[in-house]
């Protein structure tokens, strides 16, 4: 066991209006003993349009629960229609923001470039990012996942500082495994997660290597998480259709600490 954190962030997609949203992170806050967050951090990343209700609870009843963001652009204002400034998502509390998903990477055109550009961006506000990535299953059967996995992660921390890296999170998510019910084994999880560790070891030194956390997603359940957070360089899980259910994300809070 390493003395990083655990850090489970629940990414809800475009699901929970801002009433479920509420709901949902109040369920998840009694379904958990306070003591938890001591040893693990929990994040959630509702949809744009619920973050200001979900930051007034938050607030308003006291909860440990940190706010998340599921994406931003790297410029504070302009003509980006449609797109969502991080000074105003740190204007709202918004502690952690994932980046370069490869659902924004696949379906909105997000380049290594543009999540590089967004990782600086979201540090320049004072906030934390959740760097993706994660191979596809033709790279995977190729044999190619550590290439993928390394040029996507050398790409994204681009021209940061060693302490920048040692703070961030890092999620490998193999694409085949997300929301499909397939679960890279944890021997899986841990190898590539290792190697990740190893890449940042080599570009940022051993102390960035040894503080930055690494988690897995995709499909993960609580009947998986035990099993992964025991790998030696598994801290986390970013857990996405698991999470938009309280009661379930808060026995993956648990069994990650178990
Ligand atoms: P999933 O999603 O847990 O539903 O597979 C994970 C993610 O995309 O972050």
């Amino acid at each position: 066991m390493s003395d990083r954190k655990p850090i489970i962030s629940g990414n809800w997609k475009m699901n929970l209006n801002h009433f479920e949203a509420i709901q949902t992170v109040q369920k998840l806050h009694y379904s958990l003993p306070k003591e938890v967050y001591d040893s693990v951090d929990v994040s959630v990343h509702p949809p744009f349009t619920d973050i200001r209700s979900v930051q007034t609870v938050i607030e308003a009843d006291d909860l440990d629960i940190l706010l998340g963001a599921q994406h931003c652009h790297w410029e504070e204002t302009g003509a980006f229609t449609g797109e969502v400034s991080p000074a105003f998502l740190a204007k709202l509390d918004v502690q952690l923001v994932v980046c370069g998903h490869s659902e924004r990477r696949d379906l909105f055109g997000e380049t290594d470039e543009m999540v590089n550009q967004k990782v600086h961006a979201i540090f320049k506000h004072a906030m934390t990012p959740i760097m993706c990535c994660g191979e596809s299953l033709d790279e995977r059967e190729a044999g190619e996942t550590e290439a993928k996995v390394l040029s996507q992660v050398a790409a994204g921390l681009d021209r940061l500082k060693a302490d920048q890296v040692a703070s961030m999170v890092i999620a490998y998510e193999p694409i085949w495994a997300i929301g499909t019910g397939k679960t890279a084994t944890a021997d899986d999880a841990q190898t590539v997660c290792n190697a990740i560790r190893n890449a940042v070891a080599a570009q940022f030194g051993a102390d960035a290597a040894a503080a930055v956390r690494i988690q897995y997603g995709g499909s993960v359940k609580a009947g998986t998480t035990e099993e992964l957070m025991a790998q030696p360089d598994v801290d986390g899980a970013l857990v996405g259709g698991a999470s938009l259910d309280p009661d379930e994300f808060a026995r993956i809070v648990q069994f990650a600490i178990a």
